[in-house]
This record gives C-alpha cells, structure tokens and sequence, in this order.
C-alpha cells in the first residue's frame, strides 16, 4: 500500500473515510497481506501529514469490521482469516435437495392497535420522532404537480432511483447506477420480483436458521425448496450449508443484524459466501433492511460491496427509517440483470408504487434531511435500547439474560433450557405484549430459546420499567 497524501478532488469525502478505504482496498487486492504489519498510527500520520485522531478513526472500523488485528505492543495487522474473493465459476447447474417443507408457525399479529404502536412493537421506527411537519410539507409541494399524480413508472420514479443510488453509494459502499435501482412495494415484493426474474422457481434456497419467516414464506409461495442453514455467533453457518446443500441456486441473508439473532455476518463469511455464490452460479440475496443501526462504531458496509461477482441482489427498505406505512422498497441488481428485471417489472401486478410518495421521498433523500434522520434515530435507538436493557436487568434471576448485540432495533433475551418460549410469547400477546420468541422464527425446531422485544417506541425509563413489570406479571401469572 502506497502512503501518498489521501486528498479526494471535491473535498467532500472525509479524511479518515479516505484512509479506510484505502487500506481497504489495498488488503482487498491481496497488496496488504493477511498477517502483514500495519505501520503505526503514529508513523502512519507522520506519513499522511494527518492528525493520529484521524488514523485511529479509521483502524477502529477497520478493526471491528474484521479487515485488521491489534496484537497489543506488537502492533496492528492485516487479519490472518482474510483470503481475498476469488474469481469464480459461473456454469455450475442447479441440483435442489429434497427436504420436506416445515410449517409455517409465525405468531399472530397483535401489532399497532389503531395506529398506536403495541409495547415491544419489532421493526417499527419511533414514530414519536417521525418529521411529520417536513414530511407535510413536501407532501403538499409535490401534490401541486402534475406528474405525482401520474401513473408510475414500474421500475420506479426516475429521482427516487437517483437519490437512492447516491444514499447507497454513500452510506452502503455500493457502487450502483440509478438504472440498477428498482423501487417495488415491500420486501416480499423484492424477492417475488427477483425469483421471477431470474427463473428461480422450482429451485432450492438457503434461508437462515432462525430467520425472517417471511422470506420463508415467500420461498415457498413461489416453489422453491427451504433449506435451513443455522446462524452462530459469527452469522450464517456458510460450510454447514456448502456441505449440506452444495447445490442450492440461492442464499437469502441479512447480513447487517442478522434477523432475528443481531448477529453481524463477520468479512470471512461474507468472503465465504460469496466464494460459494461464485463457484456455484447461485445467487445472493441480501436483506438490508435495517443496517444503519449500528449503536458501536460505524454501521458495517453491505455484502453487496464486497461482490467483484456480481452475484449479490441487494434489499433495502425505507420502512425502518420512515415508516412502514409508506410501502417503498427498493432492491440493486447486477448491472447484468437490468433488462431481464426491467422486463419481470412490467409484468408484475403490483403495477409501481404511487409516484407522490416516491417524489417526496426523493426529495427528503436528495435534500439530506434522511441522512440527518437516520443520525438522530441512531442516537435514539441507543438510548432506548439502554433503557429496555435497563428495565430487563432485574430479573435476570427469573432466567432472562439480555444479549446485547451492536445493531438493529429490538434486543434478544435468552430464556435459557428450563422456560419455554413459545409459550411465553403466547402468554405475552394474549396479555396486549407483541413480545416474540425465537423458536417461532426457527419454525419450531429446537434450538436456542428467546424473546425478542422491539425498544424503539419507548419514550421514558420509567415507560419502559413499568411495561417490563407488566409483562413479567402476565408472564408470571
Ligand atoms: C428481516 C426483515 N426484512 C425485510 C423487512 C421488510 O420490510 P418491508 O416489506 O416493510 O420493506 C422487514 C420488516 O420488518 C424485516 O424485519
């Protein structure tokens, strides 16, 4: 790696995002190699004419996204577990494994009563903090307009397209044209969209154990083979399903937090994945649907800048940073795979998604006023997440152990081998809690047992203290 002045032509970029991704780059490329000593920050900022603050901000991510390693007085060093994505194989022809379908055990909804979000609500942004004055506005702007009042574009709304591709560009690490970005309904839509288009149906899938049920859901709708790969600590167990299910045409991951663990899929799994992906002419398809909160350092770059392949579909929402009543999803396809989904948009039913509200969302993306909302909710979202960790503490002794991860907007309590789950789940909606375990989001198979609990609409201490004593009551009842 060269150590020449890092300075981006406009300016605009910071320093200390510069640094990163230019050692980034370099350990990508195999020109920094795994165990290679990293120079000092000191040296380092002598080099660039930088302060050190601005070195360390760029190691620290670089450190918790897995690229480097402290080793103490010894120094800091490229990870030894980092092997470079290699060029892949692209012809390897499907072979769907037979396991028998599970049933689909997803708990009944009890969320948002009368537009009041139900306590532990999962995935629902603060809707308390929700703009609504500027989002009114710029509603009332684009009303006036002719063309909001058209009929929409399928693949979406031209300016939506281009403030997303920035945002993403930006803020994601992926390198997409406003052309790659197709703007669809919801997340199901997305994956109904993608399987269509590219002739997936009849094929086989690997989904996360435990996972999203959804996705699960919608694989199945569309005939394709559920094939359950468990998630540790380090996120999808890529080998176990290499091993089990070498051949599936298909892996759907939430790489950020994984859903519903928080888990983040660690770069040599997102390297292994990819390799599989590569070797096998399968694809990926990335759920992002809430990666930019992350509450420690900064939120991790998509799997989808990782992918020389063009083997990632990437996922995204707006339902986790606006509102999920506003229905705009959006999903980045290899530039590869434009036509052929252009054409699968056209034939769609759901017919584009009502262009107002794609023109005000472009506007409140273009216009930074989502940038500035995602930086205020990130602050939100720890404090409260603080909160609901603080109010569950006591009863750690009735067998309830909170596992903070560093993302995402609802937390996981392990319950341990003696409760079961399932059951507190059930006691817990009947008594108004949309509280969830995780056995159900593994479809019933054994395994862990958990709650999981959405802290993002609690607004006090004193909030969430009362409800988690309500809910231990109904659950102790
Ligand atoms: C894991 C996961 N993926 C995707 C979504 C997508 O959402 P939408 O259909 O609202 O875009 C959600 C929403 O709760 C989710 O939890």
């Amino acid at each position: 790696m060269t150590s020449s002045p890092v300075r981006d032509a406009s300016g605009t970029v910071p320093l200390h995002e510069q640094i990163y991704t230019r050692i980034r780059a370099s350990i990508e490329s195999g020109q920094l190699k795994p165990g290679q000593r990293v120079g000092s920050l000191r040296a380092f900022a002598g080099e660039l004419g930088v302060a050190r603050g601005t070195v360390q901000v760029a190691y620290d991510r670089l450190l918790g996204e897995g690229y480097l390693m402290a080793k103490g007085p010894a120094g800091t060093f490229v990870s030894e577990k980092i092997t470079s994505p290699r060029p892949h194989r692209l012809d390897a022809a499907p072979n769907p494994v037979n396991t028998p379908p599970e049933p689909d055990s997803t708990e009944v909804s009890i969320e948002m009563d009368g537009g009041v979000p139900a306590p532990f609500q999962l995935g629902l942004p603060a809707l308390d903090e929700f703009p609504r004055k500027l989002w009114t506005r710029l509603l009332t702007q684009h009303v006036r307009k002719a063309g909001s009042l058209a009929k929409p574009a399928p693949a979406g709304f031209g300016p939506l397209r281009e403030a997303l591709a920035a945002y993403l560009q930006r803020s994601r690490g992926i390198d997409a044209r406003p052309h790659q970005v197709f703007v669809v309904p919801a997340y199901t839509a997305s994956l109904a969209l993608i399987l269509d288009a590219l002739a997936l149906t009849g094929t086989s899938a690997w989904v996360e154990q435990p996972g999203y049920p959804p996705t699960a859901q919608s694989l199945r709708r569309a005939r394709l083979q559920v094939l359950n790969v468990p998630v540790d600590d380090q996120g999808l167990d890529v080998a176990y399903g290499r091993q089990h299910f070498p051949d599936a045409r298909l892996a759907v991951v939430t790489p950020s937090h994984q859903s519903p663990t928080g888990v983040a899929l660690t770069l040599q799994r997102r390297i292994e994945l990819l390799d599989w992906a590569g070797d096998q002419g399968a694809w990926v398809i990335e759920d992002d649907y809430d990666g930019e909160y992350r509450y420690r350092g900064h939120p991790l770059p998509a799997l989808k800048s990782l992918d020389t392949c063009d083997r990632v579909i990437y996922c995204g929402t707006l339902s986790k940073v606006l509102y999920p009543g506003l229905r705009l999803s959006y999903l980045v396809v290899p530039q590869n795979q434009v036509a052929t989904v252009d054409l699968a948009c056209r034939r769609t039913v759901h017919g584009g998604c009502p262009e107002l509200l794609q023109a005000v969302a472009a506007e409140f993306i273009a216009e930074g006023h989502f940038a500035r909302h995602i930086k205020h909710m990130r602050t939100l979202y720890a404090q409260r997440r603080a909160m609901l960790a603080q109010a569950l503490a006591p009863y750690e002794q009735d067998g309830l152990t909170v596992c903070l991860q560093d993302g995402g907007m609802h937390l996981l309590v392990d319950v341990g081998d003696e409760l079961d789950d399932l059951v507190m789940a059930r006691r817990a909606r009947e008594a108004g809690f949309a509280v969830h375990s995780l056995t159900a989001w593994r479809h019933g198979a054994p395994g862990r047992r958990g709650l999981l609990m959405g802290f993002t609409n609690l607004r006090s201490q004193d909030e969430a203290d009362r409800l988690v004593a309500e809910l231990m009551r109904a659950l102790k009842a």
